[in-house]
């Protein structure tokens, strides 16, 4: 039902629309300003690594990379997205599938970590079903003055193998 390839700059503005409010924002892009613009995605991409996009048909339905990549330590998953008209059909679990896949398989890396506020109940029910473990809570202040607090969770390559073998023996 989807697939998936490495972002193009032509996917960017459709990327744009897929916080609904600045508080989707914040959550998917702490250091963004709103509203999401093209340029904010570009100039992030600088640092970012292996951004890919889940496609349904031809429609880019879907977003996520590594904000932070060690070579052979760990990564962290960032900017975490789906399209509002696709949400709650399975996009965020293939985009996880994809990037966990490159993670642990490609790149071989001991961990995947990312991180994830509080009152994100979406986010953190879809991170709990895939089996990352929270390992530690910080508190932020969103820039509307809010305090919030954020999550760290991570996913151990024995975990991914173990769920791995299962879905491929089921
Ligand atoms: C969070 C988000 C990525 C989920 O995307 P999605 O494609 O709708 O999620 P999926 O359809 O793949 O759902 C996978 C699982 O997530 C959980 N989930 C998804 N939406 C949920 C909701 N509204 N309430 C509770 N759990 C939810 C469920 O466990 C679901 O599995 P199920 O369908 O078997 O119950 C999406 O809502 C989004 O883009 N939000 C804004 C940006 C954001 O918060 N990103 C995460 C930053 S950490």
């Amino acid at each position: 039902m989807f697939t998936h390839r490495a972002l193009a700059d032509a996917d960017i503005p459709q990327i744009c629309g897929f916080p609904r409010d600045r508080l989707e924002l914040y959550y998917l892009f702490p250091r963004a300003s709103w509203p999401l613009t093209p340029e904010q995605i570009r100039e992030s991409l600088d640092i970012r690594r292996d951004p890919t996009v889940i496609l349904q048909g031809d429609a880019v339905v879907g977003y996520a990379n590594f904000a932070t990549f060690e070579e052979g330590r760990s990564a962290s998953l960032g900017n975490v997205s789906v399209a509002p008209s696709a949400r709650g059909t399975g996009v965020a679990k293939h985009i996880l599938q994809v990037m966990m896949d490159r993670a642990f398989a490609r790149h071989g890396l001991p961990e995947l970590v990312l991180r994830c506020f509080n009152t994100n109940t979406p986010a953190l029910v879809l991170y709990g079903k895939l089996g990352f473990v929270p390992v530690a809570l910080e508190e932020r202040t969103t820039p509307w003055g809010e305090r919030i607090a954020l999550f760290t969770l991570r996913m151990e390559r024995d975990v991914w193998e173990r769920r791995h073998r299962e879905a491929v023996a089921a």
